[in-house]
């Protein structure tokens, strides 16, 4: 089996962490380490577990586990792991965007590799440190690599994505509060987004010229889910779009191309991207749909910690959507 470490375990992407990994058949938890909460019950902090998981948070560390998990806020990482070296031998993930961005991604005698497995598949199979990507730039780059590829990116890209409150952590602020939030709706950063900049590294990996990304994010009066539309101008048909799209993810398990239009609720609580191509007056429209919390964070986490340990990319990751 394999010894998996959580750090910041009683947050929101730790809290999925736990869900995911008590019922992956290949792993079991060593320790769940919390600031706040070390001794007391895991289910007192995700009451859902109750009659799950008999877990106690941790305020100590296990530096020889197989795989640790880091769901801190951005900034702690760094900090954490300079304090906390784990052995060479142990995958570290982290969550946060410290180490996402090439200009970042060395730390110590590690080098962290951007873990979205469309992108980087043979890269995250060898990989010993995973930057795990963002939930907006995870929803946005499946909607836009398979363009970047084709090399079909070179015309402006405007991009409105929503996305559930959960998306901003565990700790309360005035826009998550419910009295603001609920029957609300705003947006926020305009074009200035921090998850700009990863998206914009992968889109360039290919070699081609890239548009501008004008990046436009909503907060939504729901708990969990991005929802992404982004469009660009486009000469060819829908056909020729649909192929290019079925092509690049022909092995991606998770992301799939819809035949009718999406919504949030047939991805939320799944690790699967849907996306869903439309084309009007020259101009392509790519809708693209996630659970910000699994594919955009803690299930993408475990699909990434799958393809470093040799296991199947799907294990512990058959998850049923809410639906309704
Ligand atoms: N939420 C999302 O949808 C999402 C998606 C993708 C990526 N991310 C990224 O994932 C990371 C975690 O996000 P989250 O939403 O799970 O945050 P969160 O709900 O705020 O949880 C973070 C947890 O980290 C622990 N913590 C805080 N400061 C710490 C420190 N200095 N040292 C050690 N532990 C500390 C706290 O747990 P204890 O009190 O138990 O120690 C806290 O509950 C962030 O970097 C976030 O940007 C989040």
């Amino acid at each position: 089996m394999i010894k998996a470490g959580i750090i910041g375990g009683s947050g929101y992407t730790g809290g999925e962490l736990i869900r995911l990994l008590i019922n992956h058949p290949a792993v079991e938890i060593d320790f769940i380490y919390s600031t706040t909460r070390a001794g007391k019950s895991v289910a007192l902090a995700h009451p859902d577990l109750i009659g799950q998981s008999e877990l106690i948070f941790s305020g100590a560390i296990n530096q020889e586990v197989d795989v640790v998990f880091l769901c801190l806020g951005h900034g702690n990482s760094t900090q954490f792991l300079k304090e906390n070296p784990f052995s060479s031998e142990t995958l570290v993930i982290d969550l946060s965007n410290d180490f996402r961005l090439l200009e970042n991604s060395n730390f110590g005698t590690s080098q962290f590799i951007y873990g979205l497995p469309e992108l980087n598949k043979s890269n995250i199979e060898k990989a010993r440190a995973i930057a795990n990507p963002g939930c907006f730039a995870t929803a946005i780059q499946l909607a836009l690599l398979p363009m970047a590829h084709s090399n079909l990116l070179q015309h402006d890209i405007h991009v409105n994505a929503v996305t559930g409150s959960t998306g901003a952590g565990i700790k309360p602020s005035a826009t998550t509060h419910f009295s603001w939030r609920n029957n609300n709706v705003s947006w926020y950063k305009p074009f200035t987004h921090q998850h700009l900049g990863e998206i914009n590294e992968s889109l360039l990996t290919f070699g081609n010229s890239l548009g501008k990304i004008h990046f436009l994010p909503n907060r939504g009066n729901f708990a969990r889910g991005i929802l992404a539309t982004a469009y660009t101008k486009f000469e060819g048909s829908l056909e020729q779009a649909k192929k290019i799209y079925t092509s690049f993810y022909q092995h991606a398990p998770f992301t799939h191309i819809a035949e009718e239009p999406i919504h949030l609720k047939q991805v939320v609580n799944t690790n699967n991207c849907h996306l869903h191509l439309h084309k009007h007056d020259g101009v392509l429209l790519i809708t693209s749909a996630i659970d910000n919390l699994l594919k955009g964070a803690s299930g993408q986490a475990v699909q990434n910690m799958n393809l470093s340990f040799g296991l199947e990319e799907e294990l512990g990751l058959r998850l049923k959507s809410i639906a309704f």
